[in-house]
């Protein structure tokens, strides 16, 4: 335990503590202060988080690079330097943090009339975080499935003292949960954007904020029962043997039981990693190969570079929900499948509400868990190096109820954050989804003439976008190329972007097929590799003064593997085709084109 940095300990010379009063702002880097205050915005900025409609004919982008300027000017020194000089305010560092001395509490009434206040007590002081030197792991965490009655005990316990905490405490379990809620339903803007709002899913950020809040939430629980090796549980969803919700979750008696779930959905029945809402009877055995396929595409075929994994760039200013290959499946849908259908698919099913359910840490455990493994998949699975990445920040409060700052740069190593998972069998890894015909295709080659019965694609008409998703789309798209080499295969990724505009707080969901016909697109087919995926909405609220709120989300899905099982690589072209699941009725599609990533 000594390894671990002190963090908590102001009265060292390890920490820096920051005042945080209005007049004295609250980061010491000069790239995230705050300067709108002192100089007065000509152009009012009318764009929330993920807000698809301008309000006002100005350019978001010009205004964005507008404020910058002002912003760094105001400041003088290096940054008033470098735009004296003519460098592009663009070409400047644009981390995201948040703005926490400006929480707001008046966030938009929920459906059911439903009020959220998640902005945690102030605090005066801001720590930073001490990244240890050392990598001595001092706490495994384990399957949920896998615990035994003593590790279960202390878990209990640490849970009950955490719930125990009269709420003004920042480490008590209401808190905790209000975290969340903090960071995904508007309560903060970004520094130096106040019309924005810092919104940590949809990007780059979603890996390395939850790693940043398990890490205070573990050191919290440890710290009530003193028990530094103390860590939490994680849901093995990724194993046969976790694809049920764990017992120890289920229990009415148990601390660690919400009754704001789904009842239907016991440790008997079978979770589904592409859960779209509506419970389905297939068999369990079916259900299990389909889910350790959706694994492999999201893990391997979906996830061949960093942006494709964990998320594009969110810089500061930025807008729109551009999700990685695991945020959107199977995360969003185990959300989902837990929450209770209504009012508002509580408490996991929507993110204000998300964490009040104690099984979102155990989730978000093999989230967590999914970002180390993938890092040792292949030569070309890497964290961002970014600076915009790196130095991104967020702030929460650490066991001894202090607020800390810790940037992303500081919780790319678990083991630096002194923990690691107990080790349990990938079994996705040899489940690549085969093509729906590889089977009858082997028949037909060998029969020449029988090539004609291939179901044609020529026909399939392009269609003209921005299109509603009130019923299947099917378009045909041109590649770029084709018949690529593998060098070429290696170098770029051959991704399919889909542009979607929906509703924030609804949960929506539709699926990716290529090249497959109608009578195919089903649930069942989902095992196959002519499904490319899906578009996920987990519902969640902004800051919309009083407008219905509109999300943009740029999805991308790897299409290499994908072609290659089809035996495509040589056709000019491949059909998409949009299959509405749930939740459409407000969707648009607003453009699908093919790219070389
Ligand atoms: Cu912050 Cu699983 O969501």
């Amino acid at each position: 335990m000594a390894s671990l940095s002190p963090i908590a300990t102001s009265t060292t010379n390890t920490t820096t503590a920051i005042s945080a009063t209005p007049n004295n702002p609250l980061f010491s880097k000069a790239s995230q202060l705050s300067a709108y205050k002192t100089k007065p915005r000509h152009v009012p900025l009318k764009i929330s988080c993920n807000a698809a409609k301008k309000d006002d004919q100005q350019n978001p982008n010009e205004q964005h690079v507008l404020d910058r300027r002002n912003m760094l000017l105001g400041l003088g020194g290096l940054y008033g330097a470098a735009a004296t000089f003519g460098v592009a305010p663009a070409s400047l560092a644009k981390p995201t943090a948040p703005a926490i001395t400006q929480c707001s509490p008046d966030s938009e009434e929920l459906p059911a009339n439903v009020k959220v206040n998640c902005c945690p007590p102030m605090s005066n002081n801001i720590l930073d975080f001490k990244p240890s030197n050392s990598s001595r792991i001092t706490r495994i965490r384990p399957a949920a499935h896998l615990v035994d009655t003593k590790y279960l005990e202390k878990y209990h316990k640490a849970i009950s003292l955490m719930k125990a905490l009269p709420d003004s405490d920042p480490r008590s379990f209401t808190q905790q949960a209000n975290v969340h809620c903090a960071y995904c339903n508007g309560a903060y803007h970004q520094v130096g954007f106040p019309k924005i709002d810092l919104q940590v899913h949809g990007s780059w950020l979603f890996f390395p904020f939850h790693r940043a809040y398990l890490y205070f939430y573990e050191k919290i629980l440890g710290s009530l029962i003193n028990d530094p090796t103390f860590a939490i549980p994680y849901w093995n969803w990724d194993h046969p043997d976790g694809m049920t919700l764990p017992a120890i979750f289920a229990d009415p008696k148990s601390t660690l039981y919400d009754p704001v779930r789904d009842s239907v959905h016991t440790p008997m029945v079978a979770l589904d990693l592409s859960y779209d809402g509506t419970d389905h009877d297939v068999p369990k055995d079916q259900q299990i190969k389909t889910n350790l396929t959706v694994m492999y595409r999201q893990m391997v075929s979906n996830a061949k570079n960093s942006g494709l994994f964990m998320g594009q760039p969110y810089r500061a200013g930025d807008t729109g929900s551009k999700p990685g290959s695991l945020e959107t499946m199977p995360h969003g849908p185990v959300h989902i499948w837990v929450g209770k259908k209504t009012p508002n698919r509580e408490d996991m099913g929507n993110f204000y509400s998300a964490a009040r359910d104690p099984i979102f840490y155990a989730h978000h455990g093999n989230v967590d868990r999914m970002w180390s493994v993938w890092r040792t998949l292949g030569p070309k699975n890497k964290n961002f190096k970014d600076s915009d990445f790196l130095d991104s920040s967020f702030v929460f409060y650490d066991e001894n109820a202090k607020a800390v700052r810790i940037r992303v740069r500081d919780v790319l190593d678990t083991k630096k954050l002194g923990y690691e998972y107990q080790p349990v069998d990938l079994p996705w890894l040899k489940s690549r989804p085969t093509p729906r015909r590889a089977k009858v295709k082997a028949v037909f080659n060998k029969v020449k003439d029988a090539v004609a019965a291939e179901p044609s694609t020529m026909d399939v008409p392009t269609v003209a976008f921005p299109k509603p998703l009130d019923k299947v789309i099917r378009t045909h798209l041109m590649r770029p190329q084709k018949s690529r080499t593998k060098r070429a295969k290696d170098d770029e990724e051959e991704v399919l972007v889909i542009e979607v505009e929906s509703k924030a707080h609804e949960f929506s969901k539709f699926d990716v097929y290529v090249n497959d016909e109608d009578e195919y697109l089903t649930k069942e087919n989902r095992v196959r590799t002519e499904y490319a995926g899906s578009f996920v909405n987990v519902p969640h609220k902004h800051k919309t003064g009083g407008k219905e709120h509109k999300m943009n989300t740029t999805l991308r899905f790897g299409l290499t593997d994908l072609i290659e099982d089809l035996g495509a690589d040589d056709d000019e072209g491949i059909d998409v085709i949009l299959v509405p699941r749930v939740g459409t009725e407000s969707v648009v599609i607003k453009s699908v084109k093919i790219e070389l990533d």
